[in-house]
């Protein structure tokens, strides 16, 4: 079973050749999304301080246009500002428009488009995305065109100007041969690391090992997560991006106090009611030698496999969701002031990059006197923090700017990659722009550090990025109505779109309750029970704070509407899109109404087993219909991710079983009691018919039963009832028809007139 550094040896790519200033990699850019217009653009650097672009037409090639940056960051957003500004056209997370771009290209005329970055660096990423969006992403799938993949992200990300992402993939690889070295067996190690879709935490530090399959992490997965990296590292250099890059971040297999034990290794505090065999992680403290000899292992190992000066930014947090062991000055400037003196030890010019995520979520603990001993170990210039929760809990007032610390505005967005309408626009034109200019700000940078990819509400990334290149800010009224055009690029846009998307963006898109700040989640994809889903607030909100009648409903029916004066808008896909996902809002949020009723009826003494079926029916009703709303778009399936888990074991279905497990236990369950239940939940289309389906029947038949039995509702009963239901439907699996299943059913426009009749 070893993993064996000679293995992928060979494969060691030359990175010297992609250095940050070369444009060979903005041109492939071009190659790939505008093949017909590869002569049309030109690009050339220009000296000047920051990220700033020219776009003018070539005066020596006829047709041609000109794009002078002193980035190649700069120069891609420069050909996006163009692309969108004069070719009215985006790419989306649902695809690139640009092969709609017509051949002769709009001229840019007297005055060239020009653009400046009012920060140094955009920010793109959290350390969990990689498990909750990305985990079984390929490079690029070319056998099955329509796949998420990195490619596609990245030139995305570059287009929006991003250039700084977090780059987690084949962490696992590089570790495994420091433990290794450090004489660790391959049991000891493989046993350490979480499944692959639950990655994001053991590195973290707050789980260890897996639940499922045999409790190892096969290499396999290691291996090809390695030559993944290199693939994302060099596209990333290549597009002027600088990878933050992975470090040892103390977190160790408990077998290597066997190894070393006189080391001072802590046991970290328990995370979310895992098992103790689960969390508890191990933690080598970063004052013993052992810590820099490892960093220093760690670092020189993945220098060999990037090249050396790929980046010097590293990812590390020791505090994600752990509490320190202790609280008084020394002790934590310590730690701090050691983990960076191991950074620079290994690289001089390392910068430490930490999720301040502890901070607001863990404020208690996380006092202004902590904190400032925590950061006070680290000198100002070799850090940069990301300030995680900008938009609705920012940390950077109460710290004064992080002690003058560089930092980034990160819009966090949404949590497990939950799924719900829900914005703020103005904070994202105005909040930046205060940060930026509040005297003595060491603010740096703006970011998006969504917990999983957000593609419905991309509204909000694309409006973020924008900011980041204008000093004042963007007015929102004509950013909309050029939002929607782009969106839906059609001769004749009819006006009742501009109309829907003004409703959008006052209402979902002007959220203003400070108690439900993330997208809002949909509570048919929580365990059925008599209390407790309705208003939640906090991190997975289930409070709709605004009025479905009088919002969405009406933006639906004006998209419609729209499409029935423009045929042509039907096929485009980000139309078809948004009118899918705005219907699956709208029943969403009657099934609330519906689950109310419900558990009315139940709980008046007059009612009878009789009347709870019948105040049943209509919420197993809507459930049908939103399964079979969201099966006719490719981007609501769960098919597709499980499809996207299957295909990367190829023919070795033991392996494929194990990834499936990984997909659906994630998704639900999300540990191996349900610790995290429904945590991560989606509205996918045959995740509604398979399971929360499943639960909903389970739940009204549950109550019919009381009352003809009048036997009083026990959670408890109800509760493990659910376990059963979940532990069935984690462990089933596609077996060997692998790919079978991956596919939408029924024709879009036919069943949203349907269920507008039937519901709305
Ligand atoms: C990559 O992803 C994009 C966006 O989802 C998609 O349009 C494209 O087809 C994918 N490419 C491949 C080769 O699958
Ligand atoms: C795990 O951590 C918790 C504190 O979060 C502690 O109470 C418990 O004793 C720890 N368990 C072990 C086995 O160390
Ligand atoms: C600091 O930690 C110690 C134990 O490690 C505890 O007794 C003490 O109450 C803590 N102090 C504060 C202010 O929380
Ligand atoms: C801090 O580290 C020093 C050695 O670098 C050690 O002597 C001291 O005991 C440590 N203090 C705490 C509270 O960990
Ligand atoms: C960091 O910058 C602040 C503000 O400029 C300054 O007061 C502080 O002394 C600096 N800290 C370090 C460790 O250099
Ligand atoms: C649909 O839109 C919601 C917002 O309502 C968003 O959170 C989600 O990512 C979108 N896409 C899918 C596939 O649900
Ligand atoms: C957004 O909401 C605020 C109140 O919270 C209101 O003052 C403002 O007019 C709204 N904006 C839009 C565009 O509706
Ligand atoms: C949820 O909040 C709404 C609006 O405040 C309220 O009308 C409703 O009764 C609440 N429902 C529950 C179950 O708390
Ligand atoms: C129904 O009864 C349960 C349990 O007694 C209670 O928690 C819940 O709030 C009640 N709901 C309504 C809408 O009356
Ligand atoms: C899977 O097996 C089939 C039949 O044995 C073979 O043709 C195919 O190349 C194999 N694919 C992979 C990815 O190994
Ligand atoms: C609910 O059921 C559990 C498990 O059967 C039982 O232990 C508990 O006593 C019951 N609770 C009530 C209030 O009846
Ligand atoms: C919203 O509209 C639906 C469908 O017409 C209706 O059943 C429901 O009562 C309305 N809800 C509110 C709060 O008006």
């Amino acid at each position: 079973m070893k993993i064996g550094i000679l293995a992928v040896c060979t494969l060691v790519i030359n990175l010297a050749m992609t250095s940050a200033k070369s444009l060979v990699g903005i041109q492939s850019l071009v190659k790939r999304r505008l093949p017909r217009h590869v002569s049309v653009f030109s690009f050339e650097f220009s000296p000047g301080p920051g990220d700033s672009f020219v776009v003018s037409d070539s005066r020596t090639r006829p047709g041609g246009i000109d794009i002078t940056c002193t980035t190649t960051s700069a120069c891609a957003r420069g050909l996006f500002e163009y692309l969108k500004e004069r070719g009215g056209l985006g790419i989306w997370w649902t695809g690139s428009q640009f092969d709609k771009l017509p051949s002769h290209l709009p001229p840019i005329g007297d005055i060239p488009i020009r653009g400046n970055s009012i920060v140094k660096y955009r920010y793109y990423s959290n350390t969990v995305t990689f498990s909750y969006t990305t985990v079984f992403w390929p490079f690029e799938e070319t056998k099955d065109s329509g796949s998420d993949n990195w490619s596609y992200l990245l030139d995305w990300l570059a287009l929006h100007g991003i250039n700084l992402p977090l780059a987690w993939n084949g962490h696992e690889y590089i570790l495994s041969e420091v433990y290794r070295d450090a004489g660790l067996s391959d049991l000891d190690i493989l046993s350490y690391f979480s499944g692959p879709a639950f990655l994001s935490w053991n590195r973290l530090g707050n789980i260890q090992g897996s639940w499922g399959g045999s409790g190892k992490l096969p290499a396999r997965w290691i291996i090809d997560q390695l030559v993944l990296q290199k693939k994302i590292v060099r596209r990333m250099t290549s597009l002027g991006m600088t990878p933050a890059l992975s470090s040892f971040t103390g977190f160790v297999p408990r077998s290597l106090h066997k190894h070393y034990p006189t080391a001072d290794i802590m046991t970290e505090s328990q995370w979310d009611n895992f098992p103790s065999a689960f969390t508890n992680v191990s933690f080598l403290n970063p004052v013993d030698n052992l810590f820099k000899t490892l960093q220093k292992s760690y670092l020189m190992k993945q220098q060999d496999v990037y090249g050396a000066d790929v980046s010097h930014i590293y990812t590390l947090d020791q505090y994600s969701e752990n509490t320190p062991l202790g609280n008084t000055s020394a002790y934590l400037r310590n730690i701090s002031s050691n983990t960076i003196s191991s950074l620079q030890a290994a690289d001089p010019k390392a910068i430490w990059l930490m999720q301040a995520w502890m901070f607001s979520s863990d404020s208690a603990f996380w006092t202004r006197d902590r904190i400032n001993w925590y950061l006070g170990g680290i000198p100002n210039d070799t850090m940069l923090i990301l300030d995680l929760y900008s938009e609705a809990y920012p940390q950077w007032q109460r710290t004064d700017s992080y002690g003058g610390k560089p930092w980034v505005w990160c819009e966090l967005h949404g949590f497990g990659g939950n799924i719900g309408l829900e914005g703020n626009l103005v904070t994202l034109t105005t909040q930046p722009l205060k940060a930026l200019n509040t005297p003595g700000s060491s603010m740096q940078g703006i970011g998006l550090t969504m917990e999983g990819l957000d593609q419905g509400n991309e509204i909000v990334y694309d409006l973020l990025l924008n900011q980041a290149w204008s000093s004042s800010p963007i007015d929102l009224t004509a950013y909309i109505s050029s939002f929607a055009s782009r969106r839906y690029p059609t001769k004749s846009l009819p006006s009742t779109v501009f109309l829907a998307w003004k409703i959008l963006a006052s209402s979902v898109y002007n959220n203003s309750d400070p108690n439900s700040q993330a997208t809002v989640k949909s509570i048919f994809v929580l365990q059925p029970a008599l209390s407790g889903l309705v208003n939640r607030t906090g991190h997975h909100p289930t409070k709709i704070f605004y009025n479905t009648n009088q919002t969405i409903v009406p933006a639906l029916k004006l998209l419609l509407q729209a499409s029935v004066e423009n045929k042509a808008l039907r096929k485009v896909p980000e139309f078809a899109y948004d009118v899918v996902n705005l219907t699956r809002q709208i029943l969403a949020n009657y099934f609330i109404d519906l689950y109310t009723r419900l558990v009315m009826i139940y709980n008046s003494t007059h009612s009878t087993p009789e009347d709870i079926t019948a105040a049943g029916q209509p919420l197993l009703e809507i459930l049908s219909a939103i399964d079979e709303v969201l099966m006719t778009n490719e981007h609501f399936l769960l098919s597709k991710w499980i499809h996207s888990a299957r295909v990367l074991a190829g023919n070795d279905s033991q392996y494929a079983d194990l990834l499936e497990f990984n997909a659906r236990s994630q998704i639900t369950l999300w540990g191996p009691q349900g610790q995290n239940n429904d945590r991560a939940a989606k509205d996918w289309g045959g995740l509604v018919h398979s399971y929360y389906l499943v639960r909903w029947q389970a739940f009204v038949h549950y109550l019919e039963e009381s009352k003809r039995f009048t036997t009083p509702y026990n959670g408890t009963v109800l509760n493990q009832e659910m376990f059963k239901i979940a532990e069935h439907w984690v462990k089933a699996t596609w077996g060997a028809r692998l790919g079978e299943r991956w596919g939408t059913h029924g024709d879009t426009w036919e069943v949203v007139d349907k269920i507008l009749q039937r519901w709305i």
